[in-house]
């Protein structure tokens, strides 16, 4: 059957396009077009972002059952008909990882074999993103490996946000989109008094990110030089380019782990005469001493966003936190990929 032109009242997620017989992509006008009935599911590893997005949809989760066996094993039963459907599977990294990465492998499996329509994994962490070059002989680049997994247990697309190096974009042989926090964060900060701040990348690598958040805000951006001399995840900030001297820092990454590179690069603007610290990332990974050392580091702010969900206990003794929902980013990056619209107007 021939695309066919739909009317101007149709809305996404609204239109079941199989009671009209429909598998090809429909062309909407305006550039859009559309695959199948849209369904959103979950992993169990974020429940409360998976359940803002579809929220913001303005649809339910898919209907999913997870079984875990006495011998670790994982089984995922899909308790609805995907036939022809245009999926979403939204799972984060977090602990337990690996479980988690098994977990997601399954269930596209299982929506592939259940005959949808194309499956788009979303994966507001990527997994082992930091894991993303060969910079010493004879090391795992495992975050090409989990896109070789992820084409071959059945996605046909990745959303993704953040990425530790967008380098990793290239390692898909499908096509994957990353979407970044920059926009809510800019407007969370625009809310404060920023009239004297200066943007801080926390290395080289985060430069070009962090002055793409400086230049959105209006703001001068200042480069620290960090070095760590092994896989202890010790960060050490050698020397600070910029002028940062009586201003208010916000320093800005795209994950905070361990918390070492963020208490070494506030205690160096310190040093150099900066009033307030402020802190601005992406993931909250938080792992090791990452709670301790970012209390010690005495932040005034610190802004961080939900694509990983972050334990009670941890969120109730870190000074100053700030958790801004990515649910409403997702939620339109989903529905962009399904009408067939350009992601990078998201950024704009
Ligand atoms: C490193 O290249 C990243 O951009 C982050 O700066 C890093 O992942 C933070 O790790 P940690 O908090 O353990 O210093």
């Amino acid at each position: 059957m021939p695309p066919r032109r739909l009317g101007s009242n149709w809305r996404p997620g609204r239109l079941n396009l199989r009671w009209l017989g429909y598998t090809d992509r429909i062309n909407l006008g305006g550039g859009g077009f559309m695959i199948g009935e849209m369904k959103v599911f979950s992993g169990t590893s974020h429940q409360a972002l998976a359940g803002g997005i579809a929220a913001h949809i303005g649809m339910p989760l898919g209907k999913v059952k997870f079984t875990r066996f006495s011998n670790e094993n994982i089984k995922v039963k899909i308790d609805e008909n995907v036939r022809e459907a245009d999926v979403f599977v939204i799972q984060t990294s977090c602990p337990p990882v690996s479980d988690n990465i098994m977990e997601m492998l399954i269930l596209i499996d299982a929506l592939k074999y259940a005959s949808a329509a194309r499956i788009t994994a979303v994966l507001p962490y990527y997994p082992y993103a930091r894991s993303d070059k060969k910079d010493e002989a004879r090391i795992s680049i495992t975050a090409r490996l989990m896109a070789d997994l992820l084409k071959m247990a059945g996605a046909d697309r990745v959303l993704t946000m953040t990425l530790h190096a967008p380098q990793i974009l290239g390692f898909f042989h499908i096509p994957a989109d990353q979407i970044f926090a920059t926009p809510i964060q800019a407007q969370h900060f625009r809310r404060t008094d920023i009239s004297n701040s200066v943007v801080v990348a926390t290395d080289a690598g985060a430069a070009k990110f962090a002055g793409h958040f400086a230049k959105r805000l209006g703001l001068p951006l200042a480069l620290i030089d960090k070095r760590r001399s092994d896989d202890s995840e010790k960060a050490q900030s050698v020397a600070l380019i910029g002028d940062v001297q009586g201003m208010d820092a916000i320093i800005y990454d795209d994950e905070i782990a361990t918390g070492g590179s963020i208490f070494e690069a506030a205690k160096m603007l310190r040093q150099f005469g900066v009033r307030k610290v402020s802190v601005g990332v992406t993931h909250a990974v938080f792992s090791g001493a990452a709670i301790e050392r970012l209390n010690e580091a005495d932040l005034d702010a610190l802004v961080v966003t939900d694509t990983i969900p972050i334990p009670e206990a941890k969120a109730a003794v870190l000074k100053n936190l700030k958790v801004l929902s990515t649910a409403a980013m997702f939620g339109d990056a989903i529905l962009r990929i399904h009408g067939g619209r350009s992601i990078s107007e998201m950024m704009d």
